[in-house]
């Protein structure tokens, strides 16, 4: 395992401590989160957890069924005890950039309808200004040129349609989305310096189905660097 795992692990294990027999978990998607999810999977089957799991994408469904973790639609959900997830940025008033995955619009419903977040990062997701990482926007398939255009006209940088290789010899499709929507992914830079500003400019576009910054949602990080995990939690947030 390389060191940037070993560390994925670690923040992704040590969250567990806040998952507790009766509750609903929203279980986020990623390389991180994925350690939370096999750490929770043991205790169902070692330590007779009781949890029932709202997955955030298909890739974390076949997850959480594999380690047969009982599971809910998020359709029948009305509200969560905790949701555990990724992030590719965070800042230090807690707010994310999220949706590297393309799991964005599933993750912020599902963030939404909990009572707390908490996210989980190795340390090279830390930053002072949100947007060196390309901001992920879902929208609307028939919408996206327009929203190129109009995206375009407030970001300093490109927007890219996001695409995926499906082949050896590097055909691309354009990715989709588990909502059948497209991602762009928006060159910002380190320039947003109000996420919640940008998030409502952006999630006012026609065509845009929801925007990859989470803002005033996060409750806590566990941050995994070199000299252990470090338990940043929100003096605004829900789990002081
Ligand atoms: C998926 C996400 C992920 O949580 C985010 O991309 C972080 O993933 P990883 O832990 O693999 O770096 O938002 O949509």
């Amino acid at each position: 395992m390389s060191d940037v795992e070993a560390l994925k692990r670690e923040a992704g294990i040590a969250a567990c401590r806040y998952v507790k027999s009766g509750m609903n978990v929203g279980l986020g998607t990623g390389s991180t989160v994925k350690y939370t999810i096999i750490e929770i999977g043991r205790r169902v089957s070692e330590e007779g957890l009781e949890i029932i799991g709202v997955p955030t994408s298909e890739a974390t469904r076949e997850l959480a069924e594999s380690l047969d973790i009982p599971l809910m639609e998020i359709s029948d959900v009305k509200s969560l005890d905790i949701t555990i997830d990724g992030a590719d940025e965070f800042d230090s008033h807690f707010s994310l950039i999220k949706g590297g995955g393309g799991a964005l619009t599933r993750e912020k419903i599902v963030a939404n309808l909990s009572k707390s977040m908490i996210v989980v990062a190795d340390e090279s997701k830390r930053v002072d200004i949100l947007g060196k990482f390309n901001l992920p926007v879902e929208v609307n398939p028939e919408k996206f040129s327009t929203v190129i255009e109009e995206i375009s006209s407030i970001c300093p940088g490109k927007v890219f349609l996001r695409r995926t290789t499906t082949n050896t010899e590097g055909e691309e499709n354009i990715y989709v989305t588990d909502n059948d929507g497209y991602i762009l992914d928006c060159e910002f830079g380190p320039t947003i310096v109000n996420p919640a500003v940008m998030e409502r400019m952006i999630s006012g576009i026609e065509g845009v189905v929801d925007v990859g910054l989470f803002v005033g949602i996060c409750d806590a990080v566990f941050v995994a660097s070199p000299s252990g995990v470090e338990i940043m939690v929100n003096p605004e947030g829900r789990l002081c």
